[in-house]
């Protein structure tokens, strides 16, 4: 392109200034395969940057997740810190602030059980006084005070056994807390519970009731057959006491497959009232008894559950109860097995 413009010199002389402009330059055109290799680039660095963001972001909450549902399911000793610790951001703040929740409900939690140690502790030297007492009171006194101290034993009998109760919950809770395992030992489960069941239905008969195994399949556990005997022997016992006249408690015992073991999953089904929806997480809470069971006065002290469900806790199993579609409570225990037995 050319551009000419005339200009008068001061001497009058007319001059024309021509210059030449260089052209637009013109781009070499791009190859399709150029442009989608830079889009690829693009996208690919695009996407490395936020998964890598997504990852900082999200690896804090899944964390924390993890934690508030140990922590629920009752570890109380579950804290975020060191998975925290190099982080400076709002995460850092939150997992602190948990730590800080989950240290004062473990005290909280450990003051409550030592109490309750410490009383049942000190409950039994008075009581054993008193049943000192009692034997002297019956040699001094006359016949007419015989029916008030045999009240008196029976009362303070219930008393001790209250006590041993207590303590027995209190020392289950510790090592399920301290994350310990049962004495290890092979649990024949398809004995355990045709025997529980036997004694069971010789108390039931007398009451017109009776307990039936329906299935029992083998399936071999380790732990303690003691402890888990008398877990079962709770639930079996309170199915006799609440099912119906001329109604059966019915048991089976089948192997499950679990996400990465196979479990024993034991059934206990009565034919009785059930339990109010809303009461049946309630009960495994120690003292809970259901509104009819405490006006009744049936002598239960509402312990039994919350033994068996850290009995089976620490087998590493779970306990649950719901309420059978046809009536009747239902109340299953997940224990794991075994790989192969
Ligand atoms: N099969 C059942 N049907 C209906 N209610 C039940 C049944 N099993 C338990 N319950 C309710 O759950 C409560 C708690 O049971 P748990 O075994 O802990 O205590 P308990 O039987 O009252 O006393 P304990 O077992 O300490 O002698 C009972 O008081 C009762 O209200
Ligand atoms: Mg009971």
């Amino acid at each position: 392109m050319m551009v000419a413009r005339s200009a008068k010199a001061p001497d009058g002389q007319n001059y024309t200034i021509v210059a030449q402009l260089p052209g637009p330059r013109m781009r070499p055109p791009i190859e399709v395969t150029d442009l989608i290799v830079r889009l690829l680039a693009i996208l690919l660095t695009a996407g490395l940057v936020c998964y890598g963001l997504a990852r900082h972001l999200t690896s804090p909450v899944s964390r924390l997740q993890t934690a508030v549902r140990d922590l629920s399911a009752g570890n109380l000793a579950t804290r975020v810190g060191s998975a925290f610790k190099t982080r400076t951001d709002e995460f850092a703040d939150l997992g602190r602030d948990f730590d800080l929740m989950a240290e004062r409900i473990e005290g909280l939690v450990g003051i409550q059980r030592q109490l309750l140690r410490d009383i049942s502790h000190e409950l039994r030297s008075p009581l054993a006084r008193l049943n000192v007492a009692l034997e002297l009171a019956r040699k001094c006194s006359g016949a007419d005070a015989g029916a008030a101290l045999d009240r008196i034993e029976l009362e303070s009998e219930r008393m001790n056994e209250l006590i041993e109760q207590l303590l027995r919950l209190a020392q289950l809770a510790n090592h399920v807390d301290g994350g310990e395992q049962a004495a290890l030992e092979p649990v024949q489960l398809e004995d355990l519970v045709k025997k529980v069941a036997a004694d069971a239905d010789f108390e039931a008969v007398s009451q017109n009731r009776a307990v039936r195994v329906v299935e029992a399949t083998e399936c071999v556990t380790t732990g303690s057959t003691e402890l888990l005997r008398s877990a079962i022997e709770n639930i079996v016992r309170n199915a006799v006491r609440y099912t119906g006249e001329e109604t059966q408690v019915e048991i089976s015992l089948d192997r499950a497959s679990g996400e990465d073991r196979p479990y024993a999953h034991i059934v206990v089904r009565d034919h009785g009232p059930g339990v109010p929806e809303e009461a049946l997480e309630e009960l495994f809470r120690p003292f809970y008894r259901v509104g009819h069971a405490r006006d009744r006065q049936s002598g239960g002290t509402g312990l039994g559950l919350a033994i068996a469900e850290r009995i089976i806790r620490l087998h590493g199993g779970t306990l649950t109860a719901s309420n059978a579609r046809e009536g009747g409570l239902q109340v299953e225990v997940h224990l794991p097995l075994e790989e192969g037995r």
